[in-house]
């Protein structure tokens, strides 16, 4: 078994599954030949050279990876990593970054806090956390990602101009989320300094699970912070 079957991780688990169906033989194949160059684990970050990159960013449960395949078609001076733990959205990303021929995407299929935590200190322009899973059961809320500790992390990682983004559809994590950024030194960067805000920000790239959110009625709350 490769090691992107593997992630060990000392955090809690805030992910409900790793594969929902098994992976074809055609997944199997664009892991094993896209892995090798495009994969990133929490050692091999450490050593990876940002310098020719105009920005980078971080995506933490990419899902299919609709977001970062539109940004890094937009911006392909930039790089994009990104970490999820559900191999079948992984090999969604990994089709496309094969259609596409995209050279700015790097891959994780570990824990996204561990592979942060390997990142140099002030090097990350743009941190992404959307639709976090919301564990709505009280007795799971210690599983929620966005929380002090992850605050933290990215306070750490991000370059001093540095944004944290968020979105959530589950008013009952977005209170927790608003509770948890206003205990940070984190601040809005919206306008009016407004903590968040329900139409998606100008040149957002939407993915599948927002466009179900948005189709069922949903309300939407985007978070733009500035560490
Ligand atoms: C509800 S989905 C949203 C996916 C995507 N952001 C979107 O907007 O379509 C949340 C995703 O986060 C992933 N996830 C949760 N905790 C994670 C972690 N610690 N590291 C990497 N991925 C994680 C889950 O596997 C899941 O696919």
């Amino acid at each position: 078994m490769s090691a992107w079957h593997k992630p060990s991780s000392p955090f809690l688990k805030s992910f409900a599954r790793r594969l929902s169906r098994g992976l074809s033989s055609k997944d199997k194949q664009l892991f094993a030949l896209l892995m090798p160059r495009y994969g990133l684990d929490s050692d091999s970050i450490a050593g990876f050279d940002f310098s020719a990159y105009e920005a980078v960013n971080f995506e933490l449960g990419f899902g299919a990876g609709e977001h970062i395949t539109g940004l890094a078609l937009r911006h392909p001076g930039q790089l994009f990593i990104g970490s999820e733990v559900y191999l079948n959205g992984v090999s969604q990303l990994l089709a496309d970054i094969e259609q596409h021929a995209l050279n700015n995407v790097r891959v994780s299929t570990g824990d996204g806090r561990l592979l942060l935590s390997g990142m140099p200190d002030a090097s990350i322009d743009n941190v992404y956390v959307l639709f976090a899973d919301p564990w709505p059961k009280r007795r799971h809320y210690k599983r929620r990602v966005i929380n002090q500790a992850l605050l933290e992390l990215v306070q750490k990682k991000l370059k001093s101009s540095g944004r944290l983004v968020i979105a959530t559809d589950h008013m009952d994590y977005a209170k927790w989320i608003e509770s948890v950024l206003s205990a940070s030194s984190f601040t809005s960067m919206l306008p009016d300094k407004q903590p968040y805000v329900t139409q998606s920000p100008e040149g957002w790239v939407s993915t599948r699970y927002e466009g179900k959110a948005r189709a069922f009625g949903s309300e939407i709350r985007y978070y733009v912070m500035r560490k």
